[in-house]
């Protein structure tokens, strides 16, 4: 009964799952058929994963959005999440996992929910990145079953060619692995 009554209430409050890239997105070909696999990948993670509908609609709507500025040209100083972000808040997403997925896409945010988990892990596991295309298949196919120890890997996997090109660590990235480490 409480139920039947809560439905429409609950259906009405939906935030409508973003089905495309914002009408404000300036990406070019092959960074649009790179947002579609992340999609598609996040599609089929939700589905093995049986996550709400209002989940889902939430790891679509951040996919939709991450690399939607990314070739874009932006101030100095901002990063293409960063700016996605803000253009998305201004347009009206107002979930906080959904906008910090999308801002710290790049770098990893110790402080993110499922959205941004699961977001990082598809962008950098879906199938049309060149690099170790096996083993990639092989942690994006964990993915649904061990999420925590995949996003482990893929950080320390991030970290270790950060280190080897002599590059700085981004601080972030840092607290992200200190409290998947941790926890
Ligand atoms: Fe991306």
């Amino acid at each position: 009964m409480l139920a039947r009554l809560a439905a429409p209430w609950r259906g009405a409050r939906r935030a409508p799952a973003a089905a495309q890239l914002p009408a404000w997105a300036q990406v070019g070909k092959r960074r649009r058929a790179h947002i579609g696999r992340v999609v598609a990948l996040l599609e089929e993670w939700a589905e093995q994963m049986a996550v709400s509908q209002r989940e889902r609609g939430r790891w679509l709507r951040a996919a939709w959005l991450h690399d939607a500025l990314r070739d874009a040209r932006l101030g100095s100083g901002t990063t293409h999440g960063a700016a996605a972000a803000d253009r998305a808040a201004s347009d009206g997403e107002s979930d906080p996992g959904v906008l910090d997925a999308v801002r710290y896409h790049s770098v990893g945010y110790a402080g993110w929910d499922d959205v941004g988990r699961m977001l990082f892990l598809a962008d950098f596991l879906e199938p049309g990145r060149r690099s170790r295309r096996k083993q990639r298949a092989k942690l994006a196919k964990r993915v649904p079953q061990d999420r925590d120890h995949v996003l482990q890997e893929v950080v320390a996997q991030q970290m270790r060619s950060q280190l080897r090109a002599g590059r700085p660590i981004n601080l972030r990235t840092l607290e992200f692995w200190n409290s998947l480490v941790a926890g």
